[in-house]
């Protein structure tokens, strides 16, 4: 195994301020805020290799070993299980994941409830808990359309403004769970480079206090 610690992070604005923390926390790699479009990254003398990748993706590269450790919302930890250690939270990226519909909606009840989502397995656990039947239609993005267009009744998504639910004219009914960025660590790496991932978590953790 390379004597690199291989860090996958979230491609787009969270990983940005991701990657300051990690500068900051004394992992610095000049090469990453040069301005092009490589994704990989490494500084031979701090013995770091970054990745930007999807952030749906990064659960799935710590998983399978291709990085030691990255940064993925707690969203993504609920909905997709990867068996990967959570290490710490990091404060970041906060948001709620919701229950939202048009403001006039109430839930009577009286028949299934349709549950547009990109989240199907967070909002199928929460409908599961309160033993409510549902129907969830399973969406990839622009979530919000679907109760203006009667595709259906309410959706679950994050919600971290509450802008783009404001001006689609739908409101916040539920907080099902509050969100965050979390470190996460490859199991098998996490034994083996366990003094430098515990090293990179601790000098991490002071900085997110
Ligand atoms: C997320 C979420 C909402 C929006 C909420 O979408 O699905 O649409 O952010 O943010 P707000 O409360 O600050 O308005 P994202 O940007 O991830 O895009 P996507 O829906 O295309 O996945």
């Amino acid at each position: 195994m390379s004597e690199f610690i291989n860090i996958a992070l979230p491609k787009g604005r969270l990983g940005e301020k991701v990657y300051r923390l990690f500068r900051d926390a004394g992992y610095e790699c000049p090469s990453i805020e040069e301005e092009n479009r490589k994704l990989i990254f490494e500084n031979p003398e701090k013995g770091v290799r970054y990745f930007w990748v999807k952030p749906s993706d990064v659960a799935i590269y710590v998983e399978r070993g291709a990085a030691d450790v990255g940064v993925a919302g707690k969203d993504i930890l609920l909905e997709y299980a990867p068996d990967v250690y959570e290490l710490a939270d990091l404060g970041l990226g906060k948001c709620r994941m919701c229950v939202a519909a048009k403001k006039d909606f109430r839930d009577r009840g009286e028949r299934t409830l349709r549950v547009a989502t990109k989240f199907p397995r967070i909002a199928g656990r929460y409908y599961a808990s309160l033993s409510r039947e549902i129907d969830i239609i399973h969406l990839n993005g622009s979530i919000e359309i679907a109760p203006i267009l009667g595709l259906s009744d309410v959706i679950v998504d994050i919600v971290e403004t509450g802008k783009t639910l404001l001006e689609n004219d739908l409101e916040p009914k539920e907080t099902i769970v509050p969100i965050s960025a979390r470190l996460i660590a490859n199991k098998v790496s996490y034994k083996f480079k366990h003094q430098q991932i515990t090293a990179l978590c601790e000098q991490i953790q002071l900085r997110c206090r």
